[in-house]
Formats: structure tokens, sequence, C-alpha cells
């Protein structure tokens, strides 16, 4: 009998109408769109503004679009993995909630906390799902509202993430396409380098934690940056060498959007020219989970069945990682 393979069948993904530009950020804090394009690559980020919002408002519409282009009943899927690091509650997970507002009754679901890695590491997860046999239609998706977590007074941290959901359809090929080879890596100590303060059981909300804002993100940019730098392209560069292929073997690289310097980095340690680099955080800027998921959205028309993928990512945590995809369809 054939192999069960994770093929990727359907992607879906959703962005909120509205967009916070470096320069509206000139407004509120002492920043240029001059700096925040050199040092990162972002131009603006969708925001998700209205009052009583959550990050299951950015998941919903992205799984409705991937359900709307297969045809797909909900009650058909089996399993919804939601990869974000803001959740809607800390508990049931936001996977529940999209679950039932899209009526995929009969699948369970939960969340999966891997910060800017999370969809590589949910789509392992979900992919393993598939390759057991066991079932057939799993949602992997990366889901974050970024600026739920950000304080718009600092400038460290503010310029840098967006919001923005996708999801992609697992589905068996006994044809091999799918997901081929995963690298995933995790490391506590960089705990401290990036990180939220309170809220959690360590520290839960006081009013101290608030009027000290550990609710929002903490970040010591320069060491991530070059944490991440050699993280994403040592592991992706690994990926390739176990898996005998060179960069003339890819045609896509699918890198976590954080940092322009960091993507070129990366293309530039596996021999890869630009043009086969998706970048899109010009115009999303960093939405964490969803950055891969997103770049598979917005390039979905020009990929190719049996197109090499590697879907490259590093973040909180620290977590890192790689994952080689044939394209499916
Ligand atoms: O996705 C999860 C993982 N996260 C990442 O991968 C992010 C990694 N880090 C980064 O991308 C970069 O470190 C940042 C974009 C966060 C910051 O860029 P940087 O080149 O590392 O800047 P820096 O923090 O070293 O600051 C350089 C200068 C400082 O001024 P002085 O001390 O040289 O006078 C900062 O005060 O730039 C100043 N600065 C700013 N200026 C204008 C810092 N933030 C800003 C700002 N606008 N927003």
């Amino acid at each position: 009998m054939s192999k069960i393979t994770a093929a990727i069948t359907a992607v879906g993904g959703y962005v909120p109408e509205n967009r916070l530009t470096n320069f509206d950020l000139e407004k509120i804090i002492e920043t240029s769109d001059e700096w925040i394009k050199t040092r990162t690559g972002i131009s603006e980020r969708r925001i998700l503004k209205e009052a009583g919002t959550a990050t299951s408002d950015l998941g919903v519409p992205a799984v409705l679009d991937l359900l709307a282009k297969k045809n797909l009943d909900p009650k058909e899927i089996d399993c919804i993995i939601c990869a974000t690091v803001t959740p809607d509650m800390f508990f049931p997970s936001t996977a529940n909630i999209i679950s039932d507002r899209i009526g995929a009754t009969n699948a369970f679901g939960y969340d999966l906390s891997a910060a800017c890695s999370g969809f590589l590491f949910a789509l392992t997860t979900g992919a393993s799902y598939i390759e057991s046999g066991r079932y057939k239609k799993v949602i992997v998706m990366g889901a974050d509202k970024m600026s739920s977590i950000l304080d718009y007074t600092e400038r460290n941290n503010c310029i840098i993430f967006g919001d923005g959901a996708a999801a992609v359809l697992l589905e068996p090929s006994l044809d091999g396409y799918g997901v081929q080879d995963s690298i995933l890596k995790s490391d506590g100590a960089g705990k401290n380098y990036l990180h939220i303060k309170a809220g959690g059981s360590l520290r839960p909300a006081t009013i101290e934690t608030v009027l000290a804002k550990e609710h929002y993100i903490f970040q010591e940019g320069k060491t991530v940056f070059k944490y991440a730098v050699s993280g994403m392209a040592d592991v992706s560069a690994e990926l390739l060498e176990r898996n005998q292929l060179t960069g003339d073997d890819i045609n896509w690289l699918v890198p976590h959007q954080a940092n322009l310097r960091i993507i070129d980095a990366t293309a530039k340690r596996m021999g890869l020219p630009i043009e086969k680099v998706m970048i899109n955080i010009s115009r999303y800027g960093n939405t964490t989970a969803a950055t891969i998921p997103l770049c598979l959205w917005d390039w979905q028309d020009q990929l190719k069945k049996g197109d090499n993928l590697v879907l490259a990512a590093f973040g909180g945590g620290f977590t890192w990682g790689a994952t080689l995809v044939k394209w499916g369809y």
C-alpha cells in the first residue's frame, strides 16, 4: 500500500480592511516611514479595530474562504488546529470558537502556542493526523490579532506587527504530495528576550501589572534579530541537506515575515534568488502565526502542482523550524 502524505489542497485567508501606514504611525510615535522601511521592509499593516472583535473574527472569514473554494461542507472537517498567541480567551480554544461559528460540528480542535513558528508546528501536527490514516480533512490555521497586545505609545514593537489569519486544508495523498519533511526546534532560554510578562499564572492580572504595561509584548529586538537570522537560515539549510536538495531544486521559499533583512539572509544561505521568495511584509507587517499561510494565500495562483516549497520560521520561545512541501494542486 502507498504511503499516505498530507497534501495542502486549499488555502483561505483574511486581513482586515483597515490599514495602519507608516505615515499614520509617524503621527503617534517618534518614528519615520524611512526608518521603518529601511530597518524592517514594512510600509503598512492591517488592524482589526472594531470594538468587541477578536482573533476568531479573523479566523472565521479565513476558513470560510477556504471552504467556499473547495465547496466543502463544514461538517466534513475532522479537526481544526489554530496556531495563535492572541486567543480570544485563555479557554475555550479559539479553534473551538471558530468551529462553532462555522458549523464544523464533527471537528475536534485546539490552539497551538508556538508564536511565530506556530503555523509550522501546527502544520507538522496536522500532517501527522493525515499520515496516520485516521483523519481525512484537517484544517491548520495561523491567526493573530497582534494589535490586542501592542503598546501604541512605544515605538519598538508597534511598528512591526499587524493582524491577519490564513488557513490550509490537509487531505491524504497517495502520490507523494504535501508535507515531505520538517525540522522543528525550541529553546526556552529565549523567553527572556520575547514575552508578555503578566496575565499568566506567574503574574496574574492586577492593577499594578496593568499600570506597568506588563500585558503588552516585550521584545529585545536586537537580540531576537541576531538569533532569528542564524536560526531561520541554519534550519532551512539543514532541511535542504537532509533531503539532498540545493537551492536549484526549490521553487519557493515561504519565510516568516518578521524583518526583510532576516528573509534576505535566509534566501542567501539557501542559494535562492529573491524572485523565488514570497515577501508580503510591506503590506501586512508581522502577523505572527499568520505570515506563512498568508503568503501561500497571496501566491496561490502562481503555485504549480509539484513545486517544492520550503516554509521557514523563527519566533518567540524561542521556536523555529523549516518544512518541505511538495505543492499538490
Ligand atoms: O517575529 C518574531 C521574532 N521577532 C523578530 O524577528 C524581530 C527581530 N528584530 C528586529 O526585526 C529588529 O531588531 C527591530 C526592527 C525590532 C529593530 O531594528 P534594529 O535595527 O535592531 O534597531 P535597534 O533596536 O537597534 O535601534 C536602532 C536605533 C536606536 O537608536 P540609537 O540608540 O541608535 O540612537 C533606536 O532607539 O533606532 C532607534 N529606533 C527607532 N527609530 C525610529 C528604534 N525603534 C525605532 C522606530 N523609529 N520605530
